[in-house]
């Protein structure tokens, strides 16, 4: 068999359950998680590799809210029969052809360090592909999915970094909104903002927003801004946070994502 013989098409309903099946065969936990995803999120941008008539592999990429153009890897999964022969390789090409026609700028993937007691680094194979295909390592998360698996979020420019332009985020004020659990994660929480009026969140909020992340047993609070939103950093340290990561022309190229973290002991 070679990959001129496979086809790469969009998912269908129906491709569904072969899909997940491949997923189920490699990790339980991620099963579930995909399932759930295509549930509420839907078949759009997500594609199939077909040999003959079966279901082999499986992309895809969903858009990035509030972005100029930026994407997420989603669930990338060949058939175990089918790995070692390049098909990862030619799926990931066939979705960048994809992505440059909706001119994407910036294709993200999330991936863990998770060492399965037999099976050892079951994303190794996959970390390895997204380097074959350009993507760099951007941030690592210790203690992210679970105590002891980290997250690590990989990047790739799909278009050459153009000069930032000035944009009116640094003017505007910062509302702390509700927490939320991350998916996938084990107690690990965000807090949601928006952009109101012309003052900035204090430290004494942000504290009230952790002793309501500490009650619901939570280990960690994530937060992200834009990198022009300056106004944060001074209630951020006050309150106990600590830069741990940036994603660099996440929002828009020359406008990175900040990310901030508290850790509960
Ligand atoms: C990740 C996955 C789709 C890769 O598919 P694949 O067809 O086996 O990979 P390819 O043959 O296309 O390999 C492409 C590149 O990846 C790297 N790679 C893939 N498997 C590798 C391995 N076992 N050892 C070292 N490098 C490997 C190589 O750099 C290779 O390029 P090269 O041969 O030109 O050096 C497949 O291994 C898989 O389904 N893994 C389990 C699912 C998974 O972990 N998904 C990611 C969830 S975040």
């Amino acid at each position: 068999m070679q990959p001129s013989d496979c086809n790469f098409r969009p998912m269908k309903r129906r491709h569904i359950d072969a899909v997940l099946k491949i997923i189920e065969a490699h990790d339980e936990d991620d099963f579930e998680y995909a399932r759930d995803s295509y549930e509420h999120s839907g078949r759009s941008g997500q594609y199939v590799l077909m040999y003959e008539d079966a279901v082999i592999g499986v992309t895809g990429h969903r858009r990035a809210p509030d972005t100029d153009n930026t994407f997420w890897l989603s669930w990338t999964y060949l058939d175990a029969d089918y790995r070692g022969r390049k098909l990862g390789k030619l799926m990931l090409e066939k979705l960048f052809d994809i992505l440059k026609q909706k001119e994407a700028r910036k294709l993200f993937v999330s991936t863990s360090d998770y060492i399965d007691p037999q099976r050892g680094s079951i994303y190794l194979d996959a970390i390895n592909l997204y380097k074959s295909v350009g993507f760099k390592e951007e941030v690592v998360h210790p203690d992210y999915y679970n105590p002891g698996e980290s997250q690590l979020i990989y990047g790739l420019e799909l278009q050459p970094v153009q000069p930032a332009t000035k944009r009116a985020n640094n003017k505007r004020g910062i509302v702390l909104e509700e927490l939320f659990e991350i998916g996938e994660t084990e107690n690990v929480y965000a807090a949601d903002w928006c952009f109101s009026g012309r003052k900035c969140f204090t430290a004494d909020q942000m504290k009230r927003l952790l002793d309501d992340a500490r009650e619901r047993n939570a280990r960690s609070v994530f937060i992200s801004f834009p990198s022009d939103v300056r106004k944060v950093f001074k209630p951020l340290e006050e309150s106990g946070f600590q830069p741990c990561g940036i994603l660099e022309n996440y929002f828009e190229d020359g406008l990175h994502e900040y990310q901030f973290r508290y850790t509960i002991s």
